[in-house]
């Protein structure tokens, strides 16, 4: 049996820190459950992840529903959330909707994520009034990333700081279930997790939070490339790959690979 909202709800009236952590198929999938994780996030960071894209945009529904399956497949313990991704609920409460219906009926998740405060309140309620749990996610939001300016903390200031607490309320009021805070000071953070009956999970935004989110790869170390601030790599799997693959390669080129063990009499 999955993790439930209760579930969640519960570990943070017990003070339980709730792990998440992303993983777009089946295979990092098992892995992550055998570990024991609480929530798999198929986030639209697979845009940055699997598709080697600069930023989340370019994402379709199709492909979140297809990463999305191939978790739901063979996830057994997880309480699973799937981004909506860009432009499939930024035109109309009704187009959010469907998206969100079309990801429930057609990948097999618990829940659907969605990015922004004032601007998602009706929408949030209408999924929630459709039975579908959501996970909202305020701070820094990358679907918003030619607006913010960049990947940039947000709510340094007092007015900024002030609209992401009156965000964090209004969602929880509108049905949200729990709270993403990504790219926040750990100050601000605490005062929102305290003032929320939900549970909020942080990325960049310190140790108050009810739980924290990692992308997978930037945990495992396979992320090659410049990591933020708030990245602890918990292995170096890119180089324990390189390592491997140049140990393949040297083998099959000395004959080396095969050898009588790896074949067929
Ligand atoms: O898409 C994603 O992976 C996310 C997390 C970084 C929270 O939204």
């Amino acid at each position: 049996m999955s993790l439930s909202i209760a579930d969640l709800q519960k570990k943070k009236a017990n003070g339980e820190k709730i792990t998440m952590i992303t993983a777009y198929d089946a295979t990092f999938t098992l892995l992550v459950e055998a570990a024991g994780i609480d929530i798999i996030l198929i986030g639209d960071s697979l845009g940055n992840v699997i598709q080697g894209r600069s930023t989340t945009l370019p994402v379709t529904l199709d492909e979140m529903i297809y990463h999305a399956s191939c978790v739901s497949r063979v996830s057994k313990h997880s309480f699973l959330v799937c981004d909506l991704n860009f432009g499939s609920y930024q035109c109309s409460t009704e187009d959010g909707l469907r998206s969100a219906i079309r990801i429930m009926k057609e990948s097999q998740v618990h829940c659907v994520k969605l990015e922004g405060g004032a601007r998602v309140l009706e929408l949030t309620q209408a999924i929630t009034d459709a039975g579908i749990p959501v996970m909202g996610h305020l701070g820094l939001t990358p679907q918003s990333v030619h607006q913010m300016g960049g990947f940039k903390v947000q709510g340094r200031d007092e007015k900024l700081a002030a609209a992401i607490k009156a965000d964090a309320l209004a969602l929880q009021d509108a049905g949200a279930s729990s709270l993403v805070l990504e790219g926040i000071p750990r100050g601000l953070a605490a005062e929102i997790t305290a003032s929320l009956a939900i549970p909020t999970i942080g990325i960049g935004a310190g140790s108050d939070c009810d739980g924290q989110v990692l992308v997978l790869q930037d945990l495992l170390g396979l992320n090659m490339g410049k990591m933020a601030k708030f990245v602890k790599p918990y292995a170096k799997l890119g180089q324990s790959t390189i390592d491997a693959v140049s140990q393949y390669i040297a083998e099959v080129k000395s004959g080396q690979f095969p050898d009588d063990a790896h074949s067929y009499r």
